[in-house]
């Protein structure tokens, strides 16, 4: 089976084609008009995937060396995203999918994150534990199968990525926040300045990360470098507050589930320090990460799981719509 899946549900205009649960390409076009303006502006992304996607797809089809004929059916993002973003590439999907009369697959993208995981770790077992930490959302939930889902907690107010964006933009950097933080960091020492994690009560699962946001507003207020402290070690302590907290509140879940495996997806997921910092402090569970460029946003973890929804028989009719706030459940 021949899937074709299309991501536009924000900045990244993205095309894919997956064979039989194999990759075969994955194209990822930035938007990066938008780094200026500081955040993505939703009228400029929809206009943009208008002009690319076209190009987008026809790389991906060339790449993976295919061609429209030989697709069996459609995959493109649903939800949650960007209505204007979400309606481009749903309407294109629906175009090429009517044209070529084969179906076009909805899909959540939120559960293509998750399913991510399942390139890197294809022995992937269920039941296991997501983290799953993009710009707009961070949950722990408990995959028992695909489409039953639990959620065991998600943050009150900011999300990690979002923690990351307001914070590189409090710290005068670019857009996305959190490469650029990361980048930084590794030349600072997360220790030297004590910014505050919020763990709430002891057993909580839930997440805050807006008092650590002002934190670093007010000390920045009055930082000045010295030989003391670099602007990197700040920047690496802030990093270090919103790690620990992720960490700590995986190994919470593991233990209140009872499980083993854990696995991580979203933007964040592409974080080092995350990485190296789970490994170390949960030593014995099982954690697993997509591959890097499946890790942000991409249309890898779409054309995947649109053939594992084909194959279950999960079809939709053609009169789907975008649905922005789109839930997991
Ligand atoms: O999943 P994603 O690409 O888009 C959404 O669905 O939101 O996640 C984007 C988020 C942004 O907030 C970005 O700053 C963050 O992921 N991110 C990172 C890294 N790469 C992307 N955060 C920390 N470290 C990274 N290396
Ligand atoms: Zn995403």
């Amino acid at each position: 089976m021949t899937i074709l899946g299309i991501e536009t549900s924000c900045d990244e205009t993205a095309a894919s084609i997956c064979n039989d649960g194999e990759i075969l390409s994955s194209v990822v076009s930035r938007q990066i008009i938008h780094s200026k303006f500081g955040g993505v502006v939703p009228e400029i992304a929809s206009r943009e995937h208008e002009l690319l996607l076209n190009n987008v797809v026809n790389e991906a089809l060339n790449q993976s060396k295919m061609n429209l004929s030989q697709l069996d059916a459609i995959a493109v993002t649903q939800g949650p995203g960007l209505a204007g973003t979400l309606l481009t590439g749903i309407s294109f999907a629906k175009g090429l999918g009517i044209g070529l009369q084969i179906p076009v697959v909805p899909i959540n993208h939120l559960e293509g994150h998750i399913f991510a995981n399942f390139l890197a770790a294809k022995q992937l077992k269920y039941p296991f534990v997501c983290l799953l930490v993009s710009g707009g959302h961070t949950q722990l939930w408990l995959i028992n199968g695909m489409e039953k889902y639990r959620l065991l907690g998600e943050t009150r107010d900011d999300a990690a990525g979002e923690a990351f964006d307001k914070g590189a933009r409090i710290l005068g950097l670019g857009y996305p926040g959190g490469p650029e933080i990361e980048k930084l960091a590794e030349n600072g020492n997360p220790s030297k300045v004590f910014f505050p994690r919020s763990l709430l009560s002891k057993d909580s699962l839930e997440f805050s990360f807006s008092g650590l946001k002002t934190s670093l507003l007010y000390f920045m207020d009055d930082f000045e470098e010295t030989s003391e402290i670099s602007i990197n070690d700040v920047i690496a302590s802030y990093q270090q507050a919103i790690i620990d907290t992720l960490i700590e509140k995986v190994r919470r879940a593991l233990l209140y589930t009872n499980n083993e495996t854990c696995v991580i997806a979203g933007g964040v997921a592409a974080n080092k320090c995350l990485r190296n910092g789970l490994n170390i402090t949960l030593p014995g569970k099982n954690i697993i990460y997509p591959d890097l460029a499946f890790c942000t946003d991409n249309a890898a973890m779409i054309s995947y799981l649109g053939e594992l929804k084909l194959k279950n028989k999960r079809l939709s009719p053609i009169d789907f719509s975008a649905i922005p706030n789109q839930k997991l459940e």
